[in-house]
């Protein structure tokens, strides 16, 4: 039996609401104490008999019910978590700015609780800048956001703003229940090393002013490189091409815009680095030729044909070079269309590139590349599974690099890694 725990669930007011039932059933069959808190509109998609019976606990949506029992506050006080699913547009308003003109405001407000929301709307009001903004607000104030997905909408519309699906967000109620219960991180638990962190995407340049990219904005690079340097460790940053400026005191950041300057930078950091993490977007090949003047398309008719030659592969070259004592950290961005076929692929890349770990995560047109969030699966360099972690980069990041501690044995200077380059590599 789970260790039970009080947890608040706020359905605000949109269709998904009828998910959320889901979610309230699965929270109460893993064993917690669940009280619902809907809102007056949350209460017109589905009514309040579901929430008692599902929940076996009873609700009120109404500030003035069970008022000698002071509920708008015992409910925040008393809770070890609360979620909030749906999150419509109009309640992560409401959340950012504090505002508590009913039960579940006050709740909230009143509570010191970890949140976790799984917002779900029409796709144009999840990519407005207000909504952008106040879910930006919520996430520094270390809330866990989680999803929204893609797919059909209420109506006929179809894209990004569906609420996640009931397991996958008490998968992530669960993990953060978990995370507040456990001790906090080890505080520097990396204390004495050196790490050498790449971040971004290369540029592989075809002309004096076009090059072929990708879409990495660095954000899972720099994360990991302020996570390692908050958890004690002498941090380098390969940056390729970083969408926001990185002003970080005590990081140094070597600049670079190739595969082939990667490669160098890298390599030459990891002569002295315990850890070496490559989450950067390494171009997996180059133009055969650089042209010094621009290409002119008068020049090349209809078509134009690039040759292409292979650029190095530095995580496997720094795998099958690496020190006893030292640990290499390797990305798998993949599209897949199922986990299993997503762990195959990693599973052969792990074999492939040598690596102690390999961070499997599921790329697309919206996701791991420039989200704030990231989804990944940690195989081991024999490609078993050995860590999951979901959240913002930065949790992703500090989860990557627990695992990494424990491959070394434990924590700091002086403590051996995986050490010697596996037959594969
Ligand atoms: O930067 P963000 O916007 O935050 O997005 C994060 C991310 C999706 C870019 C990141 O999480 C990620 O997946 N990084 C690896 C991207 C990638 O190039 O994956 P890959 O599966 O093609 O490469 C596998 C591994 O080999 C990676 O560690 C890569 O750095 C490395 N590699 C690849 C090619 C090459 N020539 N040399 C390499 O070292």
């Amino acid at each position: 039996m789970t260790d039970s725990k009080t947890i608040v669930v706020g359905i605000t007011g949109g269709i998904a609401a009828y998910k959320a039932v889901g979610v309230v059933r699965l929270l109460v069959k893993a064993g917690h104490d669940v009280h619902v808190v809907p809102t007056e509109a949350a209460l017109r998609f589905v009514g309040l008999p579901t929430w008692e019976a599902i929940s076996r606990n009873s609700v009120t949506a109404s500030l003035y019910d069970d008022v000698a029992a002071v509920r708008h506050v015992a409910l925040g006080q008393a809770a070890d978590l609360i979620v909030v699913a749906p999150a419509t547009a109009n309640s992560l308003a409401k959340l950012a700015a504090g505002l508590a003109d009913d039960l579940l405001g006050t709740t909230v407000l009143a509570s010191r609780a970890p949140l976790v929301v799984a917002p779900a709307m029409h796709t144009e009001m999840w990519s407005n800048p207000a909504t952008r903004a106040n879910v930006a607000t919520l996430r520094e104030r270390g809330v866990v956001v989680v999803g929204p997905g893609s797919g059909a909408l209420t109506g006929t519309d179809v894209g990004e703003g569906r609420m996640s699906e009931p397991d996958e967000i008490v998968a992530a109620a669960l993990r953060v229940l978990e995370a507040s219960a456990a001790p906090a991180v080890p505080a520097r638990d990396l204390d004495g090393l050196r790490v050498v962190v790449s971040a971004g995407g290369t540029r592989e340049p075809l002309d004096p002013v076009r090059f072929l990219g990708n879409r990495s904005s660095g954000k899972q690079g720099v994360a990991f490189a302020r996570a390692a340097l908050a958890r004690g460790a002498q941090v380098t940053l390969v940056a390729a091409h970083l969408a926001g400026e990185v002003d970080v005191a005590g990081l140094a950041v070597i600049d670079v815009t190739t595969a082939s300057e990667m490669a160098l930078a890298v390599e030459s950091a990891a002569e002295i680095a315990d850890v070496v993490v490559m989450a950067a977007a390494v171009a997996d090949y180059r133009p055969a030729s650089v042209s010094e003047t621009k290409i002119k398309k008068d020049a090349e008719g209809d078509e134009l044909t690039l040759r292409l030659v292979k650029n190095p592969d530095i995580l496997a070259g720094l795998a099958a070079a690496r020190r006893p004592g030292q640990t290499v950290v390797g990305f798998a961005a993949e599209t897949a269309p199922t986990r299993d076929e997503l762990l195959e692929l990693g599973r052969t890349k792990a074999t492939r590139k040598g690596a102690d770990l390999l961070v499997v995560n599921l790329v697309g047109w919206a996701a791991g590349f420039g989200s704030d969030d990231n989804t990944v699966v940690v195989l081991d360099g024999a490609g078993s599974v050995v860590a999951e972690s979901a959240g913002s980069k930065r949790a992703v990041a500090d989860a990557v690099l627990d695992e990494v501690v424990r491959v070394r044995g434990g924590g700091g200077a002086g403590v051996g890694g995986a050490g010697e380059p596996s037959p594969s590599a």
